[in-house]
């Protein structure tokens, strides 16, 4: 199997959460390999303008609105796409993110929804994708996981689950069915600046973005290297991200002071006396 089989001409690709943040840009770096490619998210109407602008500037794509946390949705949507474009090639897990609100303040049916987003929805995305990629005999399924749970980052215990989830799981799948001509590769994001959640919390916070962030570019530019070098894992940050992964395996209890030094603590203390602010909670 080649890779210009899964990204060019005559391929398809779906990516999730594309209606804005990261997902936008790795849909339209997807696109620049010749494919089409398929942009969800809930909202129809962002949906919409993403995927115009990418038409605009010459990328064949279209879009369907779906939301991951319903029952029946991901296997819906797959269907749906398969239907239109006669198969998918490339899956990539990248819809996600966390309210960043702390554990015990969440009710646990709002624990749960973080957990359905990130882990549940591209479990049954990848399970209803893989039949068709196996009949074919080729494809490959790219997950977008985060350090969060390797740093401690704070207010994300449910999300870190998840996101770790997700790399247990690409793991697996990798093993099992690259030998059957579908892969996996699995992209682990430290914070990331330009577009997406990290970048909207520094807006909302007057801040600027630290040397510790990685651009969300390079989110974009690594899910087409992960297809065309049929990578296992990669970490997207500044710097020796897997050393410093390795590292933070070895010596788990360092992450709160990571976060201290790379200023994460700061950031997420301020963010939240500005929502409690906002909300009338007393100090
Ligand atoms: N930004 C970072 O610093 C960072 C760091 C580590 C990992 N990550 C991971 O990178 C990925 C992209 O994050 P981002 O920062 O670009 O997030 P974002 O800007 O908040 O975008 C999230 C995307 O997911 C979609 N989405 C959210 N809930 C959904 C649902 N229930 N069903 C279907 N789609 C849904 C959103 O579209 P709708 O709202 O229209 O549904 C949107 O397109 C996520 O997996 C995130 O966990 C990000």
């Amino acid at each position: 199997m080649s890779s210009s089989d899964i990204l060019g001409k005559g391929s398809t690709a779906l990516v999730t959460g594309a209606s804005r943040g990261i997902g936008t840009l790795i849909a339209r770096e997807i696109a620049k390999e010749g494919g089409h490619v398929v942009l969800t998210g809930r909202s129809a109407a962002e949906l919409q303008t993403a995927s115009s602008g990418l038409a605009a500037a010459g990328a064949d794509v279209s879009f369907l609105p779906a939301d991951l946390t319903q029952p029946g949705a991901a296997a819906g949507l797959v269907e749906a796409v398969e239907r239109q474009r006669g198969g998918i090639d490339l899956l990539v897990n990248n819809a996600g993110g966390d309210p960043l609100r702390e554990f015990h303040a969440m009710t646990i049916d709002e624990n749960l929804r973080i957990l359905q987003l990130n882990l549940v929805a591209p479990v049954m995305l990848s399970h209803a994708a893989l039949g068709g990629m196996l009949d074919r005999g080729r494809g490959h399924i790219v997950s977008i996981s985060a350090m969060a749970g390797r740093v401690s980052f704070p207010y994300t215990e449910v999300y870190a689950a998840a996101k770790d989830g997700v790399i247990g799981f690409t793991r697996v799948l990798r093993g099992d069915y690259r030998p059957r001509g579908v892969s996996a590769s699995v992209l682990i994001l430290g914070a990331i600046r330009d577009a997406g959640q990290g970048q909207r919390m520094l807006d909302e916070a007057g801040m600027k973005a630290s040397g510790f962030m990685a651009p969300a570019e390079s989110v974009a530019r690594g899910v087409v290297k992960a297809v065309q070098k049929d990578r296992a894992e990669m970490v997207i940050m500044p710097g020796p991200g897997r050393l410093l992964r390795a590292v933070m395996d070895y010596f788990p209890g360092l992450g709160p002071a990571v976060n201290r030094a790379a200023g994460a603590s700061a950031t997420m203390q301020k963010i939240i006396e500005q929502r409690d602010a906002r909300a009338g909670v007393p100090a």
